[in-house]
């Protein structure tokens, strides 16, 4: 099977221990702070074991919308969790997704305290300090394929991705509340390409918080993946995606009236016919401050980094 081709840039405070591309597909990346940790077989990790059993079977439960935060045991062995499903995504489906998650967690990071794992479908968090209703943008791992570009207008394309994005991001802030914080949109950009966008944050944020975390997560893309066909921005509290082809299992009302499509062009992303996972991680301390990069596989993409960041030595990334 050909593997993607994805750029992944990590915006941190805490220490990476692991950069691990999984053979499952759902998985996209995941963060453990080795900051704390903690020791096997103890209290801490008996109620931790707790925690992700009781955010898996709650899964299951109905009318969660896709969400649930836990907390259980007494300091200092207390721990905190949650899982928040796509918006889109149905209940076995976000159980699966959970369930696998919090195995994957323990293999992941044996032993980390802070945890973050995203997945497709889901993502979950832990925590040995109460983050609930806390919006958290650190870390920030923003992913996108390096090697396609959108070919014809991307200028065009990337002001339609600002304004679908912005769209989006206000229809999932104005959320009723216990609802999901979820919004999808598709428009058309051409005959042959629609653009799909996505925004979710945390429902147990206020929609302030939601709004401000998102508007952050939009403000990345001209500087990230400015003519990429698709980008996802994800934090701990929300995340946005689009793409050109439907990622998400709902049809959204109405696409928008689409404009007069320019005669004789055709816009279909270029690839560059490599296959190989492209990973760049920046740790940054504190964010936008100063940035130290990590670039496996292509020159072409140090050229693209900024000012700012210090390249590290390369290293192969090719895996599949
Ligand atoms: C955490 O990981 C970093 C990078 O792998 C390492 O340099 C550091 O010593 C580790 N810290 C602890 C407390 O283990
Ligand atoms: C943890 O407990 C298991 C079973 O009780 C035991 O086999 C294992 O050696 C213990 N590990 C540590 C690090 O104490
Ligand atoms: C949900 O989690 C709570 C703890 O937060 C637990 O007491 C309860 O048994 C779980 N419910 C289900 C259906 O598993
Ligand atoms: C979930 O988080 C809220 C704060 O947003 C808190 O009031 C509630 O007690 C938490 N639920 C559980 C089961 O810990
Ligand atoms: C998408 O919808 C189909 C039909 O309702 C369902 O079978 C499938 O499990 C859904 N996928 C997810 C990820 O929710
Ligand atoms: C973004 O959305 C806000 C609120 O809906 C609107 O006022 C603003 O004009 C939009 N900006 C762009 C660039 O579309």
């Amino acid at each position: 099977m050909k593997s993607l081709n994805f750029c992944i840039v990590i915006l941190s405070s805490l220490s990476l221990a692991t950069i691990t591309k999984s053979q499952d597909p759902s998985y996209l990346y995941h963060s453990c702070s080795n900051d704390t940790t903690y020791t096997r077989n103890s209290t801490y990790q008996a109620n931790l074991n707790l925690l992700l059993s009781s955010l898996v079977s709650n899964a299951t439960r109905n009318n969660l919308n896709g969400f649930y935060n836990s907390s259980l045991g007494l300091d200092p062995d207390d721990v905190y969790g949650l899982f928040l499903c796509r918006g889109d995504v149905n209940k076995n489906a976000c159980h699966n997704c959970v369930a696998l998650a919090s195995k994957d967690a323990i293999q992941r990071c044996p032993v980390e305290k802070v945890v973050v794992l995203w997945y497709d479908l889901c993502l979950l968090r832990y925590s040995n300090r109460a983050f609930f209703a806390t919006m958290d943008q650190d870390p920030g791992v923003f992913l996108f394929k390096s090697d396609q570009n959108i070919a014809d207008e991307p200028e065009r394309f990337n002001r339609l991705v600002a304004t679908t994005m912005n769209d989006t991001v206000t229809q999932a802030t104005i959320a009723t509340s216990g609802g999901k914080k979820f919004a999808v949109e598709e428009v058309y950009f051409t005959k042959s390409l629609n653009l799909y966008s996505l925004a979710q944050c945390t429902p147990d944020l206020s929609s302030s918080d939601c709004n401000r975390c998102l508007r952050i997560a939009t403000s990345i893309l001209p500087s990230c993946c400015s003519q990429k066909p698709g980008a996802s921005i994800l934090y701990p509290s929300c995340n946005v995606r689009y793409e050109t082809f439907k990622f998400y299992n709902m049809t959204t009302v109405a696409a928008k009236p689409p404009p007069p499509p320019p005669p004789t062009q055709l816009t279909r992303p270029k690839g560059r016919g490599h296959v190989s996972i492209i990973v760049i991680v920046a740790i940054v301390i504190p964010i936008a401050v100063s940035m130290v990069l990590f670039c496996m596989g292509f020159g072409f993409l140090r050229r693209r980094a900024r000012k700012n960041r210090v390249s590290l030595p390369e290293k192969d990334g090719k895996e599949h």
